[in-house]
């Protein structure tokens, strides 16, 4: 399914970028350009995106802002 018609991002292409072993949301905008154009996928990008970092790895999930709230950085 495209998500990001703007960019051509696929849903596969996301949870290909956080297999990969992106860190962040912006590390898969960087990757692959989602969402950094119109924005309309934004929501639907950054959804997809959580439910890739739960299923293929917490530790690609951990952007900044995460180690600040975790307990496991605490
Ligand atoms: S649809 Fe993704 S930036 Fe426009």
């Amino acid at each position: 399914m495209i998500v990001c018609i703007c960019q051509r991002v696929s849903d596969r292409d996301i949870v290909r970028v956080v297999r990969d072993g992106a860190s962040s949301f912006e590390d898969l905008q960087i990757e692959t350009g989602v969402a950094s154009r119109c924005g309309c996928c934004r929501s639907c990008a950054q959804q997809i995106y959580d439910k890739a970092c739960a299923e293929h790895g917490a530790r690609a999930h951990a952007g900044p802002e995460s180690r600040a709230t975790s307990p496991a950085y605490a």
